[in-house]
């Protein structure tokens, strides 16, 4: 996986969702460059609390502004959210459960299936209603 440019297709013209999205493909760069690097066991616990800690923080937010938006599709995408910290807690779980055996690429393909499958898809139908 090579490093993630952010590009418009990321972009759903809102100031803070753009600012979040942005700090969190440079986090899921990171995790990438330490997998290469040969560094993810020592990174691994600090990069996917900083992952989670990032998504409740947007996910609220984005919550928040859908409502205020009269957004149509408003449970289906606080499923995905939910869906995503049941799946990150899944991988953190499995990390402490056996960490030298731990797959990287696990949590590496996760975040990249939700960039380019929530942010790309599902985000930026925020956009049409801004
Ligand atoms: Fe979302």
């Amino acid at each position: 996986m090579a490093r993630i440019q952010w590009n418009e297709n990321f972009s759903v013209n809102e100031k803070f969702i753009d600012q979040q999205n942005q700090k969190m493909l440079d986090i899921i760069n990171d995790y990438y460059e330490s997998i290469q690097k040969g560094t993810a066991l020592s990174v691994f616990e600090s990069i996917i609390e900083r992952i989670i800690e990032y998504s409740n923080t947007l996910h609220s937010y984005e919550e928040e502004l859908m409502k205020s938006i009269g957004f149509t599709d408003l449970q289906q995408h606080k499923q995905a959210h939910t869906d995503l910290k049941n799946r990150l807690q899944e991988e953190l779980e499995k990390y402490r459960r056996d960490k030298i055996n731990y797959p990287y690429h696990d949590l590496s393909s996760l975040m990249k299936e939700w960039l380019v499958g929530h942010i790309v898809m599902l985000d930026r139908k925020i956009k049409e209603y801004l």
